[in-house]
């Protein structure tokens, strides 16, 4: 199969890439990606030379990168491309609406041309926050943030797609991730690597927000799966059922550091904080899939990563970002 991945600079596509490359030998990758500050070609630094893999830069949102990427001929788009981080959507929601929105339609417009099937990668974010059990893929969008609701427009602009137009398309929309290649602005790799440079850890209010740590590989295995088997026109969720409270992995991460309590800093709350997210997986089970990786192994296997792989965070924490965290958490 020839893939057109777009967005897969970033964490998550980066690993999917190289899930594809390693798992289809047959197959081929085009990766378009925009290279915001989220993305990075040294995710990807062992796969550059491969003859089945091709990178683009370009930007989902302009039609005319999108129609050069499509000329490619792509027999199926996996769109990872989008403005990721809730923090920055609330401070700054235009880009997510122009990216997670117009971004998505552009593409979508390319594979109705083409007729080719159309993988969209969501969130269990669009469901909105939910005290107890669990959403299902017939619950409604209820996003609380910018960035939910840029993702849930495009996850509505999607099904329209295949409503009006027939396109075969496919939804997924996965709890939170956490693996090598996370930008360092997610609360994992910036917990771990604020620990291995000395620094305290900002926790969000009273750390009872809950999330459910979904090992980015077993994501990977998820797309991939929705993406060759999933029924046309359906959505499938994907979670770990490994839920946390903030607090609990705050102390998971201090543990494994041989950090104390006094490197926990409380800040001020995240605003329109979403208190839990929970999606049933039951569809994408049924598929055949199923998470493999136990959180406490997957999260020591990570911050092992974050500690042998210092020359890829460091750049990224003392450039650009550094400003952005001055800003935000001050000299915390
Ligand atoms: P990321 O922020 O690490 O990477 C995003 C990538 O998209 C970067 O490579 C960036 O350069 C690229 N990009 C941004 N704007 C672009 C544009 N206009 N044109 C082309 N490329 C552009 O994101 P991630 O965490 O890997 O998330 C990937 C996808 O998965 C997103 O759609 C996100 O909504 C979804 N998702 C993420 C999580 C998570 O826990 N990280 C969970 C559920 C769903
Ligand atoms: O649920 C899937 C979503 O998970 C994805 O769609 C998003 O792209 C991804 O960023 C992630 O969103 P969250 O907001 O859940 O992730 P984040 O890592 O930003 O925060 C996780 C929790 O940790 C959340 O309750 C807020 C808290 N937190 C976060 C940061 C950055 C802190 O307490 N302190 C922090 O400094």
């Amino acid at each position: 199969m020839r893939l057109l991945v777009t967005g897969g600079c970033g964490f998550i596509g980066s690993n999917f890439i190289r899930h594809v490359l390693e798992e289809h030998p047959e197959d081929e990758v085009l990766n378009l990606d925009k290279l915001t500050y989220a993305g990075n070609p040294a995710n990807l630094a062992d796969v550059e030379d491969s003859p089945r893999y091709l990178f683009h830069k370009g930007d989902v949102c302009e039609a005319d990168d999108v129609a050069m990427a499509f000329s490619w001929g792509p027999d199926a788009v996996v769109n990872f491309a989008a403005e990721t981080h809730v923090d920055r959507s609330i401070s700054g929601p235009e880009t997510f609406v122009r990216t997670d929105v117009l971004g998505t339609c552009r593409l979508l417009e390319q594979a109705r041309e083409k007729g080719i099937r159309f993988l969209q990668i969501s969130t269990d974010e669009v469901y909105g926050s939910i005290r107890e059990g669990s959403f299902t893929e017939k619950s409604p969008l209820q996003p609380n943030s910018p960035y939910a609701a840029s993702k849930a427009g495009a996850d509505l602009l999607v099904r329209s797609y295949t409503r009006t137009y027939g396109l075969d398309a496919v939804i997924v929309r996965s709890s939170n991730n956490y693996g090598p290649f996370q930008y360092p602005e997610k609360v994992i790799p910036l917990f771990v690597t604020n620990l291995l440079e000395g620094r305290k850890v900002p926790l969000y209010g009273d750390g009872s927000n809950v999330r459910d740590w979904l090992y980015v590989g077993d994501n990977c295995r998820g797309i991939d799966l929705a993406l060759r088997s999933g029924l046309s026109g359906e959505i499938y969720n994907i979670g770990a059922g490994q839920e946390k409270t903030n607090l609990e992995l705050t102390r998971a991460i201090l543990d494994i550091l041989g950090a104390g309590e006094e490197s926990v800093e409380r800040v001020r709350d995240r605003l329109g904080h979403d208190f839990r997210y929970s999606v049933d997986s039951t569809k994408l089970r049924e598929l055949g899939w199923s998470p493999r990786r136990d959180f406490e192994d997957g999260l020591r296997e990570t911050v092992q990563w974050y500690r042998e792989n210092a020359a890829w965070w460091e750049p990224i924490k003392s450039g650009e970002f550094r400003r952005y965290y001055m800003e935000k958490y001050g000299d915390i």
